[in-house]
């Protein structure tokens, strides 16, 4: 049965490269939360924009479901293929396609590294400015389905902002050419900005048009020791208030313990709970010396009990080493992963009420807190104590989910703040969006793929 159907799909596009082997079906099927046994029937490798419309209508006339595939390193089981599914992988559409240096954008394949766009806006002297630690080997169509934020968002905004225009394959094999890099465009629904963020169930991204911008000053990185949850916002306050910010991260000694363990440097003799990484404009000496001014206020106020400032590239890029390799260096622990998010002005009480709840439901496990704390976006990360095993550890993990999603729910905040859906937060989707809201979206899921074969069960059923 499978045969005929791959003999038809090599008849339909007999160029196409297509894997079988079961080492493949292993390595495609999955990404990062290695929660679910990967089981695709297949992979394809298209190279064309002809190949991925030629898959989507061998797919609708087989009726055989479609996940697409990028650098998988995705956290929320939005690129996990466990059902017989065809992996639709586009690590062979990874070229960059045009530079317009009138319109500032930048045209890629959506199989490129995000890291392989910085170096190609850099080569033209701008910048595409979203960023975050998995830059190497995530895909910029794995960005744009999940509308991925990162390290910078607090000053240039998520992928969303990022996008002039899209081309998409639709569940039927048709090509749609949205919003073909207009600034300007005021001609009924954004099905770009629909798309961005919707996992890869409304269509797939064939082609991006990406905006670049002007490199910011050159700028410096404090790394802060913070005595108490409660001044992580002050901080935040002091360092708004008279810097211009490109990042404002956060995270606790349990990240610090697990980053050191993997190999980078801690500054500090003394251990804090909790610790800050700041960028910030600093080209002149009046913004070096008022960034020195800021740190001296937080000290004097109790709110920061020491600090690092970088001196030179390689110092900016320690210090940033602490907050980047939190996700690889827990990844071997197998932690269970949420992301979540309220607004900043809600962060404080937010913080007091989470960290109650955590306290009193985990006391037996090591809870590292992390993330963008300067956009109101929290990733607590629960580690899987040693000789546990998976299932058990999932569904007590899963009993506090439920806690903190009617929480979130509580203070209008989100079960996803960057990572997506997926299969990971679907069951908790209703914490976020009203019931109205998600029959509108099964409205205009069933509109774009009507077969229901477009990376189905993500999102939602
Ligand atoms: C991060 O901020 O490092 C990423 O969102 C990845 C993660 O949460 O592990
Ligand atoms: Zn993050």
């Amino acid at each position: 049965m499978l045969d005929s159907r791959l003999a038809e799909l090599a008849r339909a596009a007999p160029a196409l490269r297509v894997l079988t082997a079961a080492t493949d079906l292993e390595h495609y099927g999955r990404d990062w939360t290695r929660r679910w046994t990967p089981a695709p029937c297949a992979i394809a490798l298209p190279a064309s924009i002809d190949e991925v419309q030629a898959i989507a209508r061998w797919a609708s006339a087989q009726r055989v479901a479609l996940v697409p595939s990028g650098g998988r390193t995705g956290l929320s089981g939005g690129a996990v293929a466990a059902n017989g599914e065809l992996v639709v992988s586009f690590e062979r559409m990874n070229r960059v396609l045009d530079f317009n240096a009138v319109d500032r954008t930048l045209t890629v394949q959506p199989g490129i590294a995000l890291e392989a766009v910085h170096r190609a806006a850099a080569e033209h002297g701008l910048i595409y400015p979203v960023d975050f630690g998995a830059r190497g080997s995530c895909s910029i169509g794995g960005n744009i389905a999940t509308n991925a934020g990162g390290i910078r968002v607090i000053r240039y905004g998520n992928t969303r902002e990022w996008i002039a225009g899209l081309k998409l394959v639709t569940a039927s094999g048709e090509l749609l050419d949205l919003n073909r890099g207009l600034i300007k465009n005021s001609s009924g629904y954004d099905l770009r900005q629909l798309v961005i963020g919707a996992e890869g169930t409304l269509g797939f991204v064939v082609e991006a048009t990406l905006k670049l911008t002007d490199p910011p000053p050159a700028s410096q990185v404090m790394l802060f020791a913070v005595p108490a949850m409660d001044a992580l916002m002050r901080v935040f306050g002091a360092c708004r208030s008279k810097l211009h910010l490109s990042a404002f991260e956060f995270f606790t000694d349990r990240a610090l313990h697990h980053v050191v363990a993997h190999g980078a440097q801690n500054p500090f003799s003394e251990i804090s709970p909790y610790y800050v990484v700041t960028e910030f404009d600093a080209a002149t000496d009046t913004q070096q010396q008022t960034a020195l001014d800021v740190f001296e206020q937080c000290v004097n106020e109790g709110w920061v009990s020491d600090g690092v400032m970088s001196q030179s590239e390689a110092q900016a890029a320690a210090l940033w080493r602490l907050r980047d390799t939190i996700t690889e260096s827990l990844a071997p622990h197998r932690p269970y992963k949420n992301d979540i998010s309220v607004r900043i002005s809600a962060v404080p009480a937010f913080l007091d009420e989470m960290s109650a709840l955590l306290t009193r439901e985990y006391p037996q496990f090591d809870v590292v807190w992390f993330g963008h704390i300067g956009d109101g976006n929290l990733h607590i990360n629960v580690v899987k104590p040693e000789g546990l095993d998976d299932t058990a550890f999932i569904a007590q993990c899963e009993q506090v989910t439920k806690q903190l999603a009617a929480m979130l729910h509580k203070y209008g905040g989100s079960i996803s703040a960057e990572h997506g859906i997926g299969l990971v937060k679907k069951d908790y989707l209703q914490s976020t969006r009203s019931v109205a809201e998600i029959a509108l979206m099964r409205g205009v899921r069933a509109t774009f793929d009507p077969l229901g074969l477009l990376n189905p069960g993500k999102l939602f059923e």
